[in-house]
Protein backbone atom coordinates (compact mmCIF):
# COMPACT_ATOMS: atom_id res chain seq x y z
CA UNK A 1 0.00 0.00 0.00
CA UNK A 2 1.13 3.38 -0.79
CA UNK A 3 0.35 6.43 1.39
CA UNK A 4 -1.57 9.01 0.56
CA UNK A 5 -0.45 12.73 0.05
CA UNK A 6 0.80 13.44 3.49
CA UNK A 7 4.27 14.84 5.05
CA UNK A 8 6.55 14.20 7.99
CA UNK A 9 7.99 16.60 10.85
CA UNK A 10 10.53 15.24 12.79
CA UNK A 11 11.61 16.62 16.35
CA UNK A 12 15.28 15.98 17.17
CA UNK A 13 16.23 15.88 13.98
CA UNK A 14 20.18 16.10 14.95
CA UNK A 15 19.87 13.01 16.99
CA UNK A 16 21.39 9.53 16.65
CA UNK A 17 17.92 7.47 16.27
CA UNK A 18 16.70 10.17 13.48
CA UNK A 19 20.46 9.66 11.74
CA UNK A 20 20.35 6.32 12.03
CA UNK A 21 17.17 5.08 11.67
CA UNK A 22 14.46 7.48 10.01
CA UNK A 23 16.05 9.54 7.65
CA UNK A 24 17.45 6.30 6.25
CA UNK A 25 14.19 4.79 6.06
CA UNK A 26 12.46 7.63 4.90
CA UNK A 27 14.31 7.32 1.95
CA UNK A 28 14.05 3.40 1.50
CA UNK A 29 10.20 4.00 1.34
CA UNK A 30 10.87 6.03 -0.76
CA UNK A 31 13.17 4.03 -3.27
CA UNK A 32 10.63 1.20 -2.86
CA UNK A 33 7.77 3.63 -4.12
CA UNK A 34 5.95 3.89 -0.90
CA UNK A 35 5.49 7.37 -0.35
CA UNK A 36 3.57 9.68 -2.28
CA UNK A 37 5.40 11.91 -4.87
CA UNK A 38 5.08 15.40 -2.83
CA UNK A 39 5.96 13.35 0.12
CA UNK A 40 7.40 16.16 2.55
CA UNK A 41 10.10 16.15 5.35
CA UNK A 42 10.17 19.09 7.57
CA UNK A 43 13.36 18.94 10.46
CA UNK A 44 12.86 20.91 13.46
CA UNK A 45 15.79 21.65 15.90
CA UNK A 46 18.01 24.68 17.32
CA UNK A 47 20.41 24.25 14.99
CA UNK A 48 21.23 26.98 12.91
CA UNK A 49 20.92 25.53 9.31
CA UNK A 50 19.07 26.29 6.14
CA UNK A 51 17.21 23.63 4.03
CA UNK A 52 20.02 22.76 2.00
CA UNK A 53 22.23 21.99 5.61
CA UNK A 54 19.77 19.69 6.23
CA UNK A 55 19.47 17.96 3.06
CA UNK A 56 23.11 17.45 3.16
CA UNK A 57 22.70 16.02 6.37
CA UNK A 58 19.62 13.70 5.77
CA UNK A 59 22.29 12.57 2.28
CA UNK A 60 25.22 11.63 4.32
CA UNK A 61 22.55 9.47 6.67
CA UNK A 62 20.98 7.86 3.93
CA UNK A 63 24.25 7.47 2.44
CA UNK A 64 25.90 5.55 5.47
CA UNK A 65 22.80 3.64 6.85
CA UNK A 66 19.81 3.21 4.01
CA UNK A 67 18.99 -0.38 3.18
CA UNK A 68 18.04 0.27 -0.38
CA UNK A 69 20.56 1.16 -3.47
CA UNK A 70 21.11 4.88 -4.23
CA UNK A 71 19.55 6.14 -6.92
CA UNK A 72 19.78 10.16 -7.91
CA UNK A 73 16.34 10.10 -8.97
CA UNK A 74 14.56 8.94 -6.31
CA UNK A 75 16.88 11.21 -4.17
CA UNK A 76 16.66 14.30 -6.13
CA UNK A 77 12.63 14.22 -6.21
CA UNK A 78 12.37 13.47 -2.36
CA UNK A 79 15.19 16.22 -1.37
CA UNK A 80 12.47 18.82 -3.49
CA UNK A 81 10.42 18.07 -0.20
CA UNK A 82 12.68 19.16 2.60
CA UNK A 83 12.41 21.79 4.59
CA UNK A 84 14.27 22.78 8.07
CA UNK A 85 12.90 24.49 11.27
CA UNK A 86 15.75 25.76 13.04
CA UNK A 87 14.37 27.03 16.72
CA UNK A 88 13.88 26.08 20.23
CA UNK A 89 11.41 23.95 21.94
CA UNK A 90 9.26 26.84 23.49
CA UNK A 91 10.08 29.15 21.17
CA UNK A 92 6.97 30.59 19.20
CA UNK A 93 8.72 32.29 16.72
CA UNK A 94 9.98 28.73 15.57
CA UNK A 95 6.56 26.80 15.48
CA UNK A 96 4.94 30.03 13.80
CA UNK A 97 7.66 29.12 10.81
CA UNK A 98 7.31 25.30 11.31
CA UNK A 99 2.93 26.65 10.85
CA UNK A 100 4.08 28.69 7.83
CA UNK A 101 6.14 25.33 6.02
CA UNK A 102 3.43 23.32 6.73
CA UNK A 103 1.14 25.64 5.09
CA UNK A 104 3.56 26.35 2.18
CA UNK A 105 4.07 22.53 1.22
CA UNK A 106 0.85 21.76 1.13
CA UNK A 107 0.45 24.45 -1.85
CA UNK A 108 3.79 23.21 -3.61
CA UNK A 109 3.60 19.81 -2.93
CA UNK A 110 0.50 18.97 -1.92
CA UNK A 111 0.57 17.36 1.28
CA UNK A 112 -2.98 17.84 1.63
CA UNK A 113 -2.77 19.13 5.02
CA UNK A 114 -1.70 15.53 6.36
CA UNK A 115 0.93 15.63 8.43
CA UNK A 116 2.59 13.55 11.34
CA UNK A 117 4.98 14.72 14.26
CA UNK A 118 7.83 12.42 15.50
CA UNK A 119 9.01 13.05 18.72
CA UNK A 120 12.60 11.92 18.42
CA UNK A 121 13.45 13.99 21.55
CA UNK A 122 13.92 12.98 25.62
CA UNK A 123 10.58 12.60 27.09
CA UNK A 124 10.98 15.89 29.34
CA UNK A 125 10.24 18.03 26.17
CA UNK A 126 6.89 16.56 25.32
CA UNK A 127 4.72 18.69 26.75
CA UNK A 128 6.70 21.64 25.45
CA UNK A 129 5.97 20.58 21.70
CA UNK A 130 2.58 19.48 22.31
CA UNK A 131 1.57 22.45 23.76
CA UNK A 132 3.31 24.62 20.93
CA UNK A 133 1.58 22.32 18.50
CA UNK A 134 -1.92 22.89 20.58
CA UNK A 135 -1.38 26.52 20.61
CA UNK A 136 -0.19 27.31 17.28
CA UNK A 137 -3.22 25.37 15.55
CA UNK A 138 -1.05 22.38 14.17
CA UNK A 139 -2.35 19.69 16.04
CA UNK A 140 -5.77 20.13 14.87
CA UNK A 141 -6.21 18.71 11.13
CA UNK A 142 -8.87 20.51 8.47
CA UNK A 143 -11.78 18.94 7.76
CA UNK A 144 -10.55 15.58 5.00
CA UNK A 145 -7.38 15.65 6.44
CA UNK A 146 -5.23 14.47 9.22
CA UNK A 147 -2.38 15.17 12.04
CA UNK A 148 -1.14 12.24 14.02
CA UNK A 149 1.51 12.46 16.70
CA UNK A 150 4.62 9.37 16.88
CA UNK A 151 6.09 8.83 20.45
CA UNK A 152 9.40 6.97 20.64
CA UNK A 153 9.98 5.42 24.10
CA UNK A 154 10.86 5.54 26.79
CA UNK A 155 6.37 6.40 27.81
CA UNK A 156 7.61 7.14 31.29
CA UNK A 157 9.88 5.69 33.97
CA UNK A 158 7.43 4.29 35.75
CA UNK A 159 3.56 3.78 35.97
CA UNK A 160 2.88 7.05 37.67
CA UNK A 161 5.13 9.15 34.72
CA UNK A 162 3.79 7.22 32.23
CA UNK A 163 0.26 8.22 33.46
CA UNK A 164 1.41 12.23 33.15
CA UNK A 165 3.37 11.61 29.75
CA UNK A 166 -0.20 10.31 28.28
CA UNK A 167 -2.15 12.93 30.02
CA UNK A 168 -0.25 15.25 28.19
CA UNK A 169 0.02 13.89 25.07
CA UNK A 170 -3.99 12.81 25.16
CA UNK A 171 -4.98 16.35 25.96
CA UNK A 172 -3.92 17.55 22.54
CA UNK A 173 -4.35 14.47 20.54
CA UNK A 174 -7.03 12.03 20.34
CA UNK A 175 -6.15 8.32 21.22
CA UNK A 176 -6.07 7.17 17.45
CA UNK A 177 -4.10 9.92 16.28
CA UNK A 178 -1.21 8.89 19.09
CA UNK A 179 1.21 6.10 17.76
CA UNK A 180 3.60 4.97 19.91
CA UNK A 181 6.65 3.22 18.56
CA UNK A 182 8.13 -0.35 19.91
CA UNK A 183 10.21 -1.07 16.88
CA UNK A 184 10.92 -4.23 17.88
CA UNK A 185 7.11 -4.78 16.53
CA UNK A 186 8.28 -3.57 13.35
CA UNK A 187 10.36 -6.30 13.19
CA UNK A 188 10.04 -8.84 10.31
CA UNK A 189 10.51 -12.05 12.46
CA UNK A 190 8.50 -10.37 15.22
CA UNK A 191 5.70 -10.09 12.94
CA UNK A 192 6.31 -13.34 12.40
CA UNK A 193 5.17 -15.31 15.87
CA UNK A 194 1.57 -13.99 14.36
CA UNK A 195 2.02 -15.96 11.28
CA UNK A 196 3.41 -19.04 12.85
CA UNK A 197 1.24 -19.38 15.52
CA UNK A 198 -2.38 -18.79 13.73
CA UNK A 199 -1.68 -19.32 10.08
CA UNK A 200 -0.56 -23.39 10.71
CA UNK A 201 -2.18 -25.82 12.58
CA UNK A 202 0.72 -28.22 14.16
CA UNK A 203 2.13 -25.58 16.47
CA UNK A 204 -1.19 -24.30 18.54
CA UNK A 205 -2.15 -27.94 20.25
CA UNK A 206 0.86 -27.75 22.17
CA UNK A 207 0.99 -24.36 22.25
CA UNK A 208 -0.28 -24.35 26.33
CA UNK A 209 1.05 -25.79 29.94
CA UNK A 210 0.02 -29.51 28.39
CA UNK A 211 3.63 -29.15 26.63
CA UNK A 212 5.10 -26.27 27.36
CA UNK A 213 7.72 -26.53 29.80
CA UNK A 214 8.73 -22.94 30.13
CA UNK A 215 9.43 -20.08 27.60
CA UNK A 216 12.61 -17.96 27.59
CA UNK A 217 12.96 -14.45 25.75
CA UNK A 218 16.66 -13.25 25.81
CA UNK A 219 17.64 -9.77 23.94
CA UNK A 220 21.41 -10.01 24.59
CA UNK A 221 23.67 -7.24 23.05
CA UNK A 222 27.27 -6.93 22.58
CA UNK A 223 28.08 -3.69 22.35
CA UNK A 224 28.18 -1.61 25.97
CA UNK A 225 26.37 1.85 27.28
CA UNK A 226 28.92 3.96 24.36
CA UNK A 227 27.68 7.87 24.79
CA UNK A 228 24.51 7.10 26.24
CA UNK A 229 24.88 7.85 29.90
CA UNK A 230 22.56 10.43 29.83
CA UNK A 231 19.85 8.57 28.91
CA UNK A 232 20.41 4.84 30.19
CA UNK A 233 22.08 5.52 34.04
CA UNK A 234 19.32 5.36 36.36
CA UNK A 235 17.29 3.73 34.14
CA UNK A 236 18.81 0.11 33.65
CA UNK A 237 17.92 -2.35 31.70
CA UNK A 238 14.78 -3.60 32.77
CA UNK A 239 13.60 -0.37 32.36
CA UNK A 240 14.96 0.09 29.02
CA UNK A 241 13.92 -2.91 27.12
CA UNK A 242 11.90 -5.53 29.24
CA UNK A 243 9.14 -2.73 29.95
CA UNK A 244 8.40 -2.28 26.53
CA UNK A 245 10.09 -4.70 23.65
CA UNK A 246 10.72 -8.08 25.63
CA UNK A 247 6.96 -8.22 27.42
CA UNK A 248 5.53 -7.49 24.19
CA UNK A 249 7.83 -10.53 22.41
CA UNK A 250 6.04 -12.22 25.72
CA UNK A 251 2.38 -10.94 24.83
CA UNK A 252 2.63 -12.40 21.20
CA UNK A 253 3.69 -15.44 22.14
CA UNK A 254 1.09 -15.62 25.09
CA UNK A 255 -2.05 -14.29 23.41
CA UNK A 256 -4.90 -15.95 22.38
CA UNK A 257 -5.84 -16.04 19.05
CA UNK A 258 -7.46 -12.26 17.67
CA UNK A 259 -10.58 -12.19 15.93
CA UNK A 260 -9.00 -10.20 13.43
CA UNK A 261 -5.67 -9.19 12.35
CA UNK A 262 -6.53 -5.36 13.16
CA UNK A 263 -5.44 -2.99 15.89
CA UNK A 264 -8.46 -3.56 18.13
CA UNK A 265 -8.50 -7.26 18.22
CA UNK A 266 -4.66 -7.53 18.71
CA UNK A 267 -4.27 -4.72 21.18
CA UNK A 268 -7.03 -6.61 23.29
CA UNK A 269 -5.71 -10.15 23.24
CA UNK A 270 -2.07 -8.76 24.05
CA UNK A 271 -4.07 -6.72 26.97
CA UNK A 272 -5.18 -9.83 28.22
CA UNK A 273 -2.45 -11.44 28.73
CA UNK A 274 -0.67 -8.69 30.43
CA UNK A 275 -3.46 -8.13 32.39
CA UNK A 276 -3.39 -12.01 33.61
CA UNK A 277 0.64 -11.26 34.46
CA UNK A 278 1.56 -12.54 38.19
CA UNK A 279 5.14 -11.86 39.81
CA UNK A 280 6.29 -14.85 41.60
CA UNK A 281 6.12 -13.74 45.37
CA UNK A 282 10.21 -14.41 46.23
CA UNK A 283 11.49 -11.28 43.73
CA UNK A 284 15.07 -12.49 45.50
CA UNK A 285 15.20 -15.97 44.20
CA UNK A 286 12.97 -15.34 40.53
CA UNK A 287 15.25 -11.91 39.56
CA UNK A 288 18.57 -11.56 38.77
CA UNK A 289 20.48 -8.28 37.80
CA UNK A 290 23.98 -7.51 36.79
CA UNK A 291 26.83 -4.55 35.72
CA UNK A 292 29.42 -5.09 33.55
CA UNK A 293 32.77 -4.89 34.19
CA UNK A 294 35.87 -4.72 32.23
CA UNK A 295 36.43 -7.58 29.92
CA UNK A 296 36.39 -8.81 26.18
CA UNK A 297 34.06 -7.91 23.30
CA UNK A 298 35.07 -9.49 19.99
CA UNK A 299 39.01 -9.61 20.87
CA UNK A 300 39.08 -5.81 21.99
CA UNK A 301 39.51 -4.88 25.53
CA UNK A 302 36.77 -3.17 26.67
CA UNK A 303 36.01 -0.83 29.95
CA UNK A 304 33.58 -1.57 32.61
CA UNK A 305 30.21 0.35 33.10
CA UNK A 306 31.58 2.34 35.22
CA UNK A 307 34.28 3.76 33.50
CA UNK A 308 32.32 4.22 30.66
CA UNK A 309 32.13 8.36 29.85
CA UNK A 310 30.01 10.16 32.41
CA UNK A 311 28.85 7.14 34.46
CA UNK A 312 29.48 8.23 38.19
CA UNK A 313 31.41 5.95 40.46
CA UNK A 314 28.64 4.70 42.56
CA UNK A 315 26.31 3.76 40.12
CA UNK A 316 23.70 1.06 40.96
CA UNK A 317 22.34 1.00 37.37
CA UNK A 318 22.05 -2.37 35.92
CA UNK A 319 23.45 -3.59 32.69
CA UNK A 320 21.82 -6.77 32.46
CA UNK A 321 18.28 -8.24 34.42
CA UNK A 322 16.55 -11.28 34.76
CA UNK A 323 12.93 -11.58 35.37
CA UNK A 324 10.89 -14.56 35.90
CA UNK A 325 6.90 -13.73 34.82
CA UNK A 326 3.67 -16.46 35.48
CA UNK A 327 0.89 -15.89 33.29
CA UNK A 328 -2.31 -16.84 35.30
CA UNK A 329 -4.39 -18.45 32.88
CA UNK A 330 -5.69 -21.46 31.72
CA UNK A 331 -3.40 -21.94 28.99
CA UNK A 332 -0.29 -20.70 30.69
CA UNK A 333 -0.48 -22.06 34.14
CA UNK A 334 2.77 -23.37 35.99
CA UNK A 335 5.14 -22.22 32.74
CA UNK A 336 7.40 -19.44 33.67
CA UNK A 337 8.69 -17.15 31.57
CA UNK A 338 11.87 -16.56 31.98
CA UNK A 339 13.14 -12.82 30.18
CA UNK A 340 16.65 -11.61 30.30
CA UNK A 341 18.53 -8.94 28.97
CA UNK A 342 22.11 -7.61 28.81
CA UNK A 343 24.79 -5.21 27.53
CA UNK A 344 28.28 -6.74 26.81
CA UNK A 345 27.26 -10.58 26.40
CA UNK A 346 29.00 -12.83 24.58
CA UNK A 347 27.07 -12.08 21.18
CA UNK A 348 24.09 -10.26 19.72
CA UNK A 349 21.28 -12.24 19.72
CA UNK A 350 17.22 -11.53 20.36
CA UNK A 351 15.67 -14.86 20.17
CA UNK A 352 12.46 -16.44 22.15
CA UNK A 353 12.78 -20.54 23.03
CA UNK A 354 9.30 -22.21 23.82
CA UNK A 355 10.97 -25.49 25.30
CA UNK A 356 8.60 -28.47 25.74
CA UNK A 357 8.12 -30.83 28.59
CA UNK A 358 10.02 -34.26 27.89
CA UNK A 359 8.42 -36.81 26.48
CA UNK A 360 6.14 -39.10 29.09
CA UNK A 361 8.02 -42.20 28.98
CA UNK A 362 11.27 -43.31 27.27
CA UNK A 363 11.42 -46.64 26.01
CA UNK A 364 14.90 -46.33 25.16
CA UNK A 365 16.96 -47.45 28.20
CA UNK A 366 18.89 -44.46 30.29
CA UNK A 367 22.23 -44.68 28.63
CA UNK A 368 20.43 -44.37 24.82
CA UNK A 369 18.68 -41.09 26.23
CA UNK A 370 21.37 -39.65 27.93
CA UNK A 371 22.37 -36.61 25.45
CA UNK A 372 18.89 -36.01 24.64
CA UNK A 373 17.68 -32.48 25.82
CA UNK A 374 14.24 -31.05 25.81
CA UNK A 375 12.21 -30.43 23.02
CA UNK A 376 12.56 -26.35 21.40
CA UNK A 377 11.23 -24.38 19.04
CA UNK A 378 13.57 -21.26 19.10
CA UNK A 379 12.37 -17.97 17.31
CA UNK A 380 15.49 -16.32 16.13
CA UNK A 381 14.41 -12.78 16.10
CA UNK A 382 17.93 -11.39 15.35
CA UNK A 383 20.44 -11.74 13.39
CA UNK A 384 20.50 -14.73 11.73
CA UNK A 385 16.86 -14.56 11.61
CA UNK A 386 14.85 -17.68 11.43
CA UNK A 387 13.22 -20.49 13.44
CA UNK A 388 14.84 -23.77 14.68
CA UNK A 389 13.27 -26.91 15.63
CA UNK A 390 15.32 -29.20 18.30
CA UNK A 391 13.99 -32.47 18.75
CA UNK A 392 15.94 -35.74 19.30
CA UNK A 393 17.23 -38.46 16.69
CA UNK A 394 18.81 -41.76 16.53
CA UNK A 395 22.47 -41.26 16.10
CA UNK A 396 23.59 -43.74 12.76
CA UNK A 397 25.18 -46.74 13.75
CA UNK A 398 24.47 -50.03 15.50
CA UNK A 399 23.09 -48.85 19.05
CA UNK A 400 19.75 -46.97 19.58
CA UNK A 401 21.26 -43.51 20.51
CA UNK A 402 19.58 -40.66 20.86
CA UNK A 403 20.27 -37.31 20.76
CA UNK A 404 19.25 -33.78 19.90
CA UNK A 405 19.37 -32.30 16.10
CA UNK A 406 18.19 -29.27 14.87
CA UNK A 407 16.11 -28.34 11.49
CA UNK A 408 16.16 -24.98 10.76
CA UNK A 409 14.27 -22.67 8.55
CA UNK A 410 16.25 -19.38 7.48
CA UNK A 411 15.13 -16.34 6.00
CA UNK A 412 17.46 -16.03 3.13
CA UNK A 413 17.29 -20.16 2.36
CA UNK A 414 13.25 -19.48 2.32
CA UNK A 415 12.64 -16.30 0.65
CA UNK A 416 14.35 -13.66 -1.82
CA UNK A 417 12.51 -10.76 -0.81
CA UNK A 418 14.13 -8.32 1.68
CA UNK A 419 13.12 -7.64 5.14
CA UNK A 420 12.06 -3.69 5.55
CA UNK A 421 14.11 -2.28 8.31
CA UNK A 422 11.95 -2.40 11.24
CA UNK A 423 11.26 1.55 11.30
CA UNK A 424 10.38 1.75 7.31
CA UNK A 425 7.24 -0.15 8.12
CA UNK A 426 6.82 2.00 11.52
CA UNK A 427 6.18 5.00 9.41
CA UNK A 428 4.46 3.45 6.89
CA UNK A 429 1.99 2.61 9.45
CA UNK A 430 1.57 6.15 10.90
CA UNK A 431 1.48 7.46 7.90
CA UNK A 432 -1.29 5.28 5.99
CA UNK A 433 -2.77 5.38 9.51
CA UNK A 434 -2.52 1.75 10.22
CA UNK A 435 -2.53 1.01 14.40
CA UNK A 436 -2.12 -2.61 14.73
CA UNK A 437 1.85 -2.53 15.53
CA UNK A 438 1.26 0.26 18.04
CA UNK A 439 0.86 -0.67 21.33
CA UNK A 440 -1.54 1.35 23.27
CA UNK A 441 -1.93 3.38 26.16
CA UNK A 442 -3.21 0.51 28.08
CA UNK A 443 -0.58 -1.59 27.34
CA UNK A 444 2.44 0.87 28.81
CA UNK A 445 0.51 0.97 31.88
CA UNK A 446 -0.21 -2.67 32.38
CA UNK A 447 3.59 -3.17 31.80
CA UNK A 448 5.02 -0.94 34.26
CA UNK A 449 2.28 -2.70 36.59
CA UNK A 450 4.61 -5.62 36.14
CA UNK A 451 7.57 -3.94 36.43
CA UNK A 452 7.30 -1.69 38.74
CA UNK A 453 7.63 -4.06 42.20
CA UNK A 454 10.78 -5.42 40.64
CA UNK A 455 12.30 -2.09 40.00
CA UNK A 456 11.37 -0.94 43.31
CA UNK A 457 12.71 -3.97 44.90
CA UNK A 458 16.18 -3.51 43.32
CA UNK A 459 16.63 0.27 44.31
CA UNK A 460 15.62 -1.54 47.88
CA UNK A 461 17.66 -3.66 48.18
CA UNK A 462 21.33 -3.18 47.71
CA UNK A 463 23.33 -2.95 44.25
CA UNK A 464 23.95 -4.87 40.88
CA UNK A 465 26.10 -8.20 40.86
CA UNK A 466 28.92 -8.10 38.72
CA UNK A 467 29.68 -9.32 35.49
CA UNK A 468 32.59 -9.47 33.29
CA UNK A 469 31.76 -8.49 29.77
CA UNK A 470 31.83 -10.74 27.10
CA UNK A 471 30.50 -13.32 29.34
CA UNK A 472 26.41 -14.70 30.01
CA UNK A 473 25.80 -12.09 32.86
CA UNK A 474 25.98 -12.67 36.92
CA UNK A 475 25.91 -16.22 38.05
CA UNK A 476 22.51 -14.98 40.59
CA UNK A 477 21.23 -15.49 36.69
CA UNK A 478 22.51 -19.10 36.13
CA UNK A 479 20.79 -19.53 39.85
CA UNK A 480 17.96 -18.18 39.48
CA UNK A 481 17.21 -20.65 36.39
CA UNK A 482 18.86 -23.76 38.68
CA UNK A 483 16.46 -23.34 41.24
CA UNK A 484 14.25 -24.38 38.98
CA UNK A 485 16.54 -27.02 37.74
CA UNK A 486 16.38 -25.19 34.44
CA UNK A 487 19.34 -23.35 32.42
CA UNK A 488 19.66 -20.79 30.08
CA UNK A 489 20.16 -21.55 26.55
CA UNK A 490 23.47 -20.50 25.05
CA UNK A 491 22.57 -19.09 21.66
C1 LIG B 1 16.52 0.28 22.17
C2 LIG B 1 17.27 0.38 23.48
O1 LIG B 1 15.14 0.40 22.40
O2 LIG B 1 16.79 -0.96 21.54
C3 LIG B 1 18.74 0.18 23.27
O3 LIG B 1 17.04 1.66 24.06
C4 LIG B 1 19.02 -1.08 22.50
O4 LIG B 1 19.43 0.16 24.51
C5 LIG B 1 18.16 -1.13 21.23
O5 LIG B 1 20.39 -1.11 22.14
C6 LIG B 1 18.32 -2.44 20.50
O6 LIG B 1 17.62 -2.46 19.31
P1 LIG B 1 17.92 -3.55 18.19
O7 LIG B 1 16.89 -3.31 17.15
O8 LIG B 1 19.33 -3.31 17.74
O9 LIG B 1 17.78 -4.88 18.85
Amino acid sequence: KIAGPCGLVIFGVTGDLSRKKLMPAVYDLANRGLLPPGFSLVGFARRDWEDQDFAQIVHDSVREHARTEFREEVWQQLAEGFRFVSGDFNDDLAFDNLRQTILDLDRVRGTGGNHAFYLSIPPRFFSDVIGQLKEHGLANPAEDSWRRVVVEKPFGSNLETARELNAIISDVFPSESVFRIDHYLGKETVQNILAMRFANAMFEPIWNSNYVDHVQITMAEDIGIGGRAGYYDGIGAARDVIQNHLIQLMALIAMEEPTAFDAKSLRLEKQKVLESVVLPRRLDLTTARGQYTEGWAGGVNVPGYKQEQDIPQNSRTETFAAITLHIESRRWAGVPFYIRTGKRLGRRVTEVAVVFKRAPHLPFGDTATEELTQNALVIRVQPDEGITMRFGSKVPGTAMEIRDVSMDFAYGGSFTESSPEAYERLILDVLLGEPPLFPRHEEVELSWKILDPIVEYWEKHGKPDTYEAGTWGPASADRMLARDGRVWRRP
